[in-house]
């Protein structure tokens, strides 16, 4: 089987973390192109030297870090310090990255790989707000017909905001630009709140593959036993939602996951609601279908394939 071309557009973030590590670890199943960064969870500078720490944590200096836009298009940046630490990546310190940022701003090295690749090959996976991705959108509109399909993780329906009472962080950091995404035409997965927030990390499984005790594994305990805390106050207990992850898991095991072809719009104007995901779950409107809105997963199979996975690291 040859690998599945990925385009990882992200703002690491732990759950970030977790998800590009679980990506660098299927390498029979996906090969990364590039990893581009933007702002989001922490200042763009941040999310540079946390992608970069990743990647040289997974023995991957090869994949093209390239950093993106710092600001969203319209608006001031708004980040999670409160959910991620200082750094975006606080829970387990590791040496400061060596490897140089690549030539190419990431909306530059979004374009490049689309227009390179075979059409329909390439996968973009959007682990924070759409910024870069809707950049590239504008800059190079034909690159839609040619993207194999966008996999994100943003937004929110049944669970409503996890930032504001109606939206979801990444949404809601840039709305215009996931407006932009979302009426591109090209096929779109999202993975909101409503499938993240069954995505919960247990003390369970925390512990189990502690005992694995790998620098990988070592990483992933310290950084989600930090970032966790955070959502266990916030929503009671139940353990931290394993957000980012599910994009990749989506592309190794989709069979985990299910959910529902349908229209989903981005408020962009109301003070109150911006960056509400406004989905047509139950089908009251003939407002065409844009993207597969996931709302469901089998949490078990997903943290089994975690633990295989990220131990193979
Ligand atoms: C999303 O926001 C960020 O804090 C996480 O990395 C995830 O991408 C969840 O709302
Ligand atoms: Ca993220």
């Amino acid at each position: 089987m040859t690998p599945r071309k990925i385009l990882i557009d992200t703002d690491p973030g732990q759950d970030d973390a977790v998800a590009i590590l679980l990506a660098l670890a299927a390498p029979e199943e996906l090969e990364v192109l590039a990893i581009t960064v933007v702002a989001g969870n922490v200042p763009l500078e941040k999310t540079s030297r946390n992608a970069r720490v990743i990647c040289e944590l997974a023995g991957r200096r090869d994949v093209p870090v390239h950093e993106g836009c710092a600001a969203p298009l319209e608006r001031p940046l708004v980040t999670a310090e409160h959910v991620h630490g200082k750094s975006g990546l606080d829970g387990h310190d590791l040496p400061e990255p060596t490897m140089p940022v690549a030539d190419l701003h990431a909306v530059e090295a979004i374009i490049h790989h689309i227009r390179r690749e075979p059409r329909g090959s390439v996968t973009l996976c959007a682990l924070g707000p759409l910024t870069n991705v809707a950049s590239a959108l504008l800059k190079a509109p034909e690159i839609a017909e040619r993207l194999g399909g966008i996999v994100l993780m943003g937004g929110a329906y049944f669970e409503v905001g996890n930032v504001t009472p109606a939206a979801e962080f990444n949404i809601y950091v840039d709305p215009e630009a996931a407006k932009i995404v979302l009426k591109s035409g090209i096929e779109i997965t999202m993975m909101p709140l409503d499938v993240t927030h069954k995505a919960l990390i247990t003390r369970d499984w925390l512990d189990g593959i502690s005992t694995l005790d790998t620098p990988a594994i070592r990483a992933v305990c310290g950084w989600l036993d930090f970032y966790e805390r955070f959502d266990m106050e916030k929503y009671g207990g139940k353990g931290g939602p394993l957000h980012d992850p599910c994009v990749i898991a989506w592309l190794l095991r989709p069979e985990l996951f299910s959910g529902r072809h349908v229209n989903v719009e981005i408020e962009t104007q109301s003070e109150l609601t911006r960056g509400m995901t406004v989905a047509d779950w139950w089908r009251v409107t003939d407002r065409a279908a844009n993207a597969t809105f996931i709302g469901d997963l089998d949490a078990d199979g997903f943290f089994d394939l975690l633990t295989e996975r990220l131990a193979a690291l």
